[in-house]
Parts: C-alpha cells; sequence; structure tokens
C-alpha cells in the first residue's frame, strides 16, 4: 500500500491550482442517468471516487468515453441493471445518489444501503421518506433499497434536517416527475446550485437554488448538455490551511472564495493574514491565535474541514475548542495528532486543544479523507519525518496531491508499497 513520507518542517512557495469538486461531479454524473441525449463533462478530476461512479454507472449502462484529459461523455439511451452493488456501494456512500435519477427514469432501482463507515452511522432515512411521498413503493430486502413507482408524482417535501445527499436525490427524481415538486429546508451547500443549474441546462424546471425552498416542475424528458463543475472548496480550504500552518506566502486559486466564506471568517478571527481574490485566496506567514469552531450545514463551517482546522489548531496560540454537530464519529484523527504530540482533550462532540505544542514526526494511519488530509498538514509543520500510510482515503478526494505539494517546494514523497 502506498505511503506518503513528509519531511517538516517546510514552508510552501509559488501558487496552486485547485481541482473541480469531486462532491458536486458524483452527483452530476449520477444526474447523467436522466438524460437521453450524450452530457459532456470536461475538467473531471482524476480521483478515485470518481473511477468508483464511472463504474457504478457503466454496471448501470451508460456508455462513458474520455474524449482527452479530464473530458468524458455519457450516454444513457439504455438501461442495463437498476442494480448498484455492493461492492461498488460500501466503498462510496455517494452512490446512493443513482436511487433518484433510477427511479424517475427507470420507475425501478435496487441500492444497496450503504451502512456504517468511519465517521458514523449516516442513514438515508430522509432519501426514502420522501421518495415514498413522491409515490415510490420501498422495500429493504437483503440489505437492498429495492424501490419501484408506476411514476413519480410532484408534491410538496419537507426535510427534517438540510441533508446534501437527500436534497440532491430529490431534485434528480423532482425533474421527471408529475407535476411541481417543492423541496423545503433544501440543503443550500454549492454543489446543490451546481446541479441544478446542470439539471437547468438539460431541459429541467427549477426555482429557488440557493434558497431553502427548491421548487421543481416535470418535464417528461431531459436533453443533453457540456458541463464543468465548481472548484472543489473543501480542497481549497486545505490548501490555505497548509500554508497557515507552515507560516508561508502562497495563492491558492481555482476556486470561488465565497464558498468557504465560513472558513476564511475564522481564519480571521484566529488572526491569519489573507488577500481574498476572485478565484483566489493568498496567505502570508501570521501568528495565530486559538478560537472555538462549530461545524453546520452550509453556510456555517463545514464539517469537510473540521480535521484541517483542528490541525491548524494545535499550531496556535491558546485554547481552541472544535465542536463537530454533523456527525458522530469525526474525531479520528485526534489519536494520531495526540501521537505527533498534539495537545487534545475530546469531550463528548468537542475537541479542546491546547494550541502552541511543536509536533513532531510520526507514523500516522488515514481513517477517513479529511483526517487523513490533516495528518499531512501536520506532517508539514511536524519536526522530522511524517509517515502518512493507508493514502487510499486521500486518493478518492485529493487529486495529485503529492505533485501539488512538490508544485509548491514541500518535500511530500509518494512512495510505493507492496
Ligand atoms: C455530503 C458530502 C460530505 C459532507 C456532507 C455534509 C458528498 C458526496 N458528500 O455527504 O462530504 O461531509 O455532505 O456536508 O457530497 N442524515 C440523516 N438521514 C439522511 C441523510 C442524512 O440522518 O437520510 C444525516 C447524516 O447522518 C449526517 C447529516 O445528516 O449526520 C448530514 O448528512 P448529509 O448532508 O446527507 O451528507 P452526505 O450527503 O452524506
Amino acid at each position: 500500500m502506498d505511503k506518503l513520507c513528509v519531511n517538516g518542517p517546510t514552508q510552501l512557495k509559488g501558487e496552486v491550482h485547485i481541482s473541480k469538486a469531486k462532491n458536486a461531479y458524483l452527483p452530476l454524473m449520477a444526474a447523467t442517468l436522466l438524460a437521453t441525449d450524450k452530457v459532456t463533462f470536461t475538467e473531471v478530476p482524476g480521483l478515485r471516487d470518481i473511477r468508483t461512479m464511472h463504474r457504478l454507472l457503466e454496471h448501470h449502462g451508460v456508455e462513458i468515453k474520455e474524449e482527452g484529459e479530464g473530458v468524458f461523455t455519457y450516454d444513457c439511451q439504455k438501461l442495463k441493471s437498476e442494480e448498484a452493488p455492493y461492492e461498488l456501494v460500501k466503498t462510496m456512500r455517494a452512490s446512493i445518489c443513482v436511487l433518484g435519477p433510477l427511479l424517475a427514469r427507470f420507475k425501478k432501482a435496487k441500492v444497496s444501503l450503504p451502512g456504517g463507515c468511519a465517521i458514523g452511522t449516516r442513514p438515508i432515512d430522509l432519501h426514502l421518506k420522501n421518495l415514498e411521498k413522491m409515490g415510490a413503493k420501498i422495500e429493504i430486502e437483503g440489505g437492498y433499497v429495492i424501490a419501484t413507482t408506476e411514476g413519480l408524482k410532484g408534491t410538496k417535501l419537507a426535510l427534517d434536517f438540510p441533508s446534501v445527499g437527500a436534497t440532491e436525490n430529490l431534485m434528480m427524481a423532482a425533474c421527471l416527475a408529475e407535476g411541481e415538486t417543492i423541496i423545503e429546508n433544501a440543503a443550500l451547500e454549492p454543489e446543490i446550485t451546481d446541479l441544478g443549474n446542470f439539471l437547468v441546462k438539460l431541459g429541467a424546471k427549477i426555482e429557488g437554488l440557493d434558497t431553502k425552498t427548491i421548487k421543481i416542475q416535470g418535464v417528461s424528458s431531459l436533453g443533453g448538455t457540456t458541463y464543468s463543475a465548481i472548484g472543489d472548496r473543501i480542497e481549497a480550504a486545505t490548501y490555505i490551511i497548509a500554508g497557515l500552518m507552515t507560516k508561508s506566502e502562497m495563492t491558492v486559486k481555482g476556486f470561488d472564495p465565497i464558498h468557504i466564506d465560513a472558513v476564511i471568517e475564522k481564519l480571521a478571527e484566529m488572526e491569519a493574514k489573507m488577500e481574498i481574490g476572485h478565484d483566489y485566496v493568498k496567505v502570508f506567514p501570521s501568528e495565530l491565535v486559538g478560537t472555538d469552531i462549530d461545524t453546520a450545514p452550509y453556510p456555517g463551517f463545514p464539517t469537510d474541514v473540521q480535521a484541517q482546522i483542528l490541525a491548524l489548531s494545535t499550531q496556535a496560540k491558546g485554547l481552541s475548542i472544535i465542536t463537530e454537530h454533523i456527525f458522530e464519529n469525526r474525531f479520528m484523527h485526534v489519536p494520531e495528532l495526540q501521537r505527533m504530540g498534539a495537545g487534545i482533550t475530546i469531550k463528548g462532540n468537542s475537541a479542546i486543544v491546547k494550541g502552541g505544542k511543536p509536533l513532531k514526526g510520526a507514523p500516522v494511519m488515514c481513517t477517513d479523507l479529511r483526517a487523513s488530509a490533516a495528518l499531512v498538514l501536520a506532517g508539514l509543520c511536524a519536526e522530522g519525518v511524517t509517515e502518512v500510510r493507508r493514502i487510499y482515503h486521500l486518493d478518492r478526494g485529493y487529486e495529485k496531491l503529492d505533485k501539488k505539494f512538490a508544485g509548491l517546494s514541500a518535500p511530500v514523497e509518494r512512495v510505493q508499497g507492496d
């Protein structure tokens, strides 16, 4: 298994270009199941989760062609199988977003229940309950959700919690449902608006994007289009934090800083020196102070940046309290950071960080995607070599991480394993 060797402490120099968002592309790709004409995506990042989604779509009968680097066409004229098998779903929970489109277009879907994962139980009750309200018959059998319908019907839906995945599944299902669907308490994440903009380009009738109430008027079919997703706000936040952790002057480019407003606000509170442009953030060497952070649905502080800012707060003066409100088990990086010398105590769903203690390189283990990123960041400012193992988690969501760090003159090396 490959590992990353990070030889710290180091400083980063120059500019890094952010890839397009995997969390936008995964639902966009699921939405190609709705399209009767060809869809082309450009600037698709080379990531393991994207390859998993391609395998899943091909399993369903989507013909995918690579036309050039990061350019793919998707042709969904024929459905081969309505089943999303356990082997694929268990490696990537986002596979659940094929449920809505399969049901809407082909009137049947059989999707493995995703089950638990490292960061918590992550149920899909909101997806299922609301699809039922739209006229789906849902049974759970042998670990699979079996959904059928004689035709989905638009209706008023209200989410108990603004789930990203549930909002996406329901939006896609509603595009081909009869009549109007109103999704109340919809998630506001920028990836939802991106999906909505794409569906509109396919011919969907959607109002209220960027608001908590999304209205969709069903149409009989959707066409095709060419589309590119938004820049990856989580990758961007990760590199910004890397720059601040190493007291570097560097630029992170190719995304919309508005999408990480809550992160920028907290970093400013920590006294980070930054220059914010329309598609970049430049950071400068800063003496940081601790702060309190609570994760929340967008536009709140993203749970996907919690691990990275926790790593940063180990290097900020004073106390920080970081509270995780979205997932129940998302502090798996803490024991690994403690092994590097970080002063962190966990109390319930809060991490209390006594900042300012120098970190020391150590062999550490990745547990999930963002936790893994936090360990790389810690390695950049730790004394000595940090060996980050099980980096297949990083390969799920950070395109060319070692190469991007090499471009910033950081001694991050990928070592091939057995
Ligand atoms: C998406 C992101 C993930 C991010 C998360 C929260 C993708 C591919 N993944 O995941 O990176 O961390 O948003 O910003 O875009 N919940 C229920 N019932 C449901 C659905 C969700 O209880 O039916 C709960 C979950 O257990 C969790 C919370 O709602 O505690 C948030 O989940 P959700 O917004 O659905 O996240 P995902 O779409 O899975």
